[in-house]
């Protein structure tokens, strides 16, 4: 597997019939935000959706691209962080974007990372019964998972993403130079999702990960923007064939939450807070799915589970419940924050278990008094 040596953005197709759009990834594409949207929807009202931060960085050039090319846009901007994918916020963008007289056949756009990809998605697919809306993710969590896919959402007061709706993009506009600003600590987190696609279906790219980790997070104008480049075009193009097949996650578009079901329960005990961000939950929640395929269910070798820690610890990713700073809940809070996050089936847990590096699979029965034991052993080593 090489990277790309061209300086031409790539282009990842989601074929979803009439639904179906592009994902373009490339250094510096942003500039070509208004060109691509007028080819695409001549004319339309663009309406931005963004956060502080984000704001600060790339608003001017976002709305400097849609007026070089003729478009008109407004926008608006919320604070950063999960708060922003509350009810209140909702009402407010919907207010905002009826207030800016945005029609049927004009165009949100969401820009910033996974908040404003959720949050505007849900939005636009409410307003006026449903607007056209353009990713332009500027994580890289965001660039190579919730930007694409078409699942959108805001938190209820009894969990996370709880109110949503599946509403696809038109397009997709990844940007790997803004991955420059974002701060080390996200960057970090968001490999944790790049590393996940290796992990779940893609052994050859997980080897090659080890091999060029260092070159996606140099990115910037160096031969490391082709490797960054290069990584997130496979974990897209995975997605998008996941996404072509089971749209709406009857089946295998379930693989993609390796290591979530753990990392969520990790994410809840941490309240959501700065203590764990999601993709570091996430590394953790990986490591241990492999150590318990490895460990409870003799899936996997322990010397691949072993693998899989080095990887995330080189990066800097926490592997498990002693990379978590303060406080950590029982196994009694552990089990009901598992179950909280995932039906349970006559008395069963579904969880996303190996068999090795790229070979996961969805497993309906696993009996919770293993889970328990398992999780058990863990808090002990801590
Ligand atoms: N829809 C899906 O399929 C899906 C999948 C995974 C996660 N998600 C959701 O994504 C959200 C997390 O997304 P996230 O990790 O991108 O968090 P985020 O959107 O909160 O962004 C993280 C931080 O980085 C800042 N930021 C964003 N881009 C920047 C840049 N280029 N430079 C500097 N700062 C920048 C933001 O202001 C924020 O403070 C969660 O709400 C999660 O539920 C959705
Ligand atoms: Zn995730």
């Amino acid at each position: 597997m090489t990277a790309p040596i061209h300086t031409d953005p790539t282009v990842v197709k989601v074929a979803l019939d009439a639904r179906s759009y592009d994902i373009v990834i490339g250094h510096g594409v942003l500039a070509s935000l208004g060109a691509r949207i007028a080819a695409l929807r001549p004319g339309a009202k663009t309406f931005i959706v963004t956060d502080e931060n984000v704001a600060r960085h790339f608003l001017p050039g976002a709305a400097a691209a849609l007026a070089r090319a003729g478009l008109e846009s407004s926008h608006i901007i919320v604070p950063p962080g999960e708060g922003s994918k509350s009810y209140r916020f909702f009402e407010q963008v919907c207010e905002a974007m009826i207030a800016a007289r945005l029609e049927r056949g004009d165009l949100a756009i969401a820009l910033g990372g996974g908040v404003i990809g959720d949050l505007a998605g849900f939005v636009a697919s409410v307003v006026r019964r449903g607007l056209d809306y353009v990713q332009v993710p500027t994580t890289l969590l965001a660039q190579v998972d919730s930007s694409v896919g078409g699942k959108t959402a805001i938190d209820s007061s009894h969990g996370k993403n709880l109110i949503g709706a599946f509403h696809q993009p038109i397009l997709v506009l990844a940007d790997t130079a803004v991955l420059d600003v974002l701060p080390k600590r996200e960057f970090r987190a968001g490999y944790a999702e790049v590393a996940k696609y290796g992990l779940f279906g893609d052994a050859a790219f997980f080897s090659w990960l080890e091999t060029n980790w260092r070159e996606i997070f140099a990115g910037g104008n160096s031969s490391g923007s082709f490797a960054r480049e290069h990584a997130i075009a496979v974990c897209c193009r995975a997605k998008a064939a996941i996404v072509a097949r089971d749209e709406r996650e009857t089946g295998e578009r379930a693989l993609l939450n390796l290591g979530h079901t753990f990392g969520h329960a990790l994410e809840a005990a941490c309240g959501f807070s700065d203590r764990l961000l999601h993709g570091e939950a996430i590394a953790a929640g990986m490591a241990l799915a492999f150590e318990f395929s490895a460990r409870r269910q003799g899936l996997v070798p322990k010397a691949e589970a072993a693998r899989v820690i080095r990887h995330l610890a080189e990066v800097g990713l926490p592997t498990g419940f002693k990379d978590i700073p303060g406080p950590l809940p029982s196994v009694d809070q552990l089990m009901q924050l598992i179950a909280q996050d995932k039906k349970v089936k006559r008395g069963m847990l579904t969880f996303i278990l190996v068999r090795g590096i790229g070979a996961a699979f969805i497993e309906a029965g696993v009996d919770p008094r293993e889970v328990r034991v398992f999780l058990s052993e863990k808090l002990a080593e801590r």
